[in-house]
């Protein structure tokens, strides 16, 4: 293998730089050229690929978002699409690809491979719901930030008496809202995997009014149903009888910028560096993940097949550490 192409895809984080960062200088270190493919799988079909040296991917270690841009690319589902991307992959005599993303990118690093180009796949989303990894780059930081921002929260919390529902982002997993709740000491976590009704909630803010706490914080995952507004919405109407009334407060993209933490930084160094050395030593299809404290190769489809499941001893973890 003579020129690695590297491109970031999907929804950024923090820990992608310095994933682009150990995946050039591995390449390099390799003997091999390397290419940044700006944009995603936009930026490949379009052509926007430059060689990369170990300069280009200084000073990036510490920084949040991707050096490479990234982008939704509608165009590459469709065969049209992924045939413009070989074409230019051919043009550009780039033999394989590290594709570092979440899970519709590393389907179209599965599709590449079934098209017989050599792709490997490096997991990276904040909603950490991929399989075969316990934990995808990014997610760290992003709990780290959400934490912050409880532990603040607590505090007006505290002073006001009041309940807050914080809501993290997790289109469909409630990861990030799961193991803030239980590091941030919410009294209650709403993940889209695990039904709660309205009147669970209302009741858990009841009882935390009644044991005499200065708060209640409720963690709601963006996709949990019917949703943040409307139990805001409940909550206020009933606040007579609950005790406290209710604040929200969505954290949003803060969650997916902000300098990389270390364990985001020797994560992604340490995916990105054996991703490389695995499409030099003749993989492909398959990802990098990290399981038990070792690397874990396993095929694409496996990982993006069907979704991660929740922790559920996590879960229930939780609903005895919230009294
Ligand atoms: O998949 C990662 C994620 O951050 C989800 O948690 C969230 O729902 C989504 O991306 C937001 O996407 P966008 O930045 O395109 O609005």
């Amino acid at each position: 293998m003579d020129r690695i192409g590297v491109l970031t895809s999907g929804g950024d984080n923090s820990g992608l730089n310095p994933c682009i960062r150990a995946v050039v200088r591995m390449g390099l270190h390799e003997g091999v050229e390397m290419m940044g493919i700006r944009r995603g799988y936009a930026g490949l079909i379009a052509g926007e690929i430059d060689e990369m040296d170990a300069r280009d991917v200084g000073g990036i270690l510490g920084r949040g978002g991707t050096i490479l841009g990234t982008a939704r690319a509608p165009e590459f589902e469709t065969l049209q699409g992924r045939r413009k991307a070989l074409r230019t992959l051919n043009r550009f005599d780039i033999d394989g690809l590290v594709v570092i993303g979440g899970n519709g990118s590393l389907t179209g690093a599965l599709e590449l491979h079934r098209l017989d180009f050599p792709t490997m796949g490096i997991p990276s989303t904040i909603d950490n719901d991929i399989n075969g990894t316990d934990i995808s780059i990014g997610v760290d930081t992003a709990l780290n930030t959400i934490l912050g921002a409880i532990d603040k929260i607590k505090d007006t919390a505290s002073s006001h008496n009041r309940a807050f529902l914080i809501e993290t982002m997790g289109r469909n997993s409630g990861y990030l809202a799961l193991a803030s709740g239980l590091a941030g000491g919410a009294e209650l976590v709403l993940c889209p995997e695990i039904e709660s009704t309205l009147d669970d909630v209302a009741e858990t803010v009841e009882k935390a009014y009644i044991r005499g706490k200065a708060h209640a914080i409720i963690v709601v995952a963006e996709g949990w149903k019917p949703g943040t507004d409307e139990i805001a919405r409940e909550l206020n109407a009933r606040e007579e009888e609950l005790g406290f009334s209710v604040r929200v407060t969505r954290l949003g993209h803060v969650q997916r910028g902000g300098s990389p933490s270390a364990f985001d930084r020797i994560l992604a160094t340490r995916l990105g560096a054996e991703a490389v050395r695995q499409l030099v030593g003749g993989n492909s299809g398959h990802m990098v993940g990290w399981l038990n404290s070792d690397f874990h190769i396993l095929p694409l489809d496996e990982a993006v097949t069907y979704q991660k499941e929740l922790d559920k001893d996590l879960y229930n973890l939780s609903t005895i550490m919230d009294k």
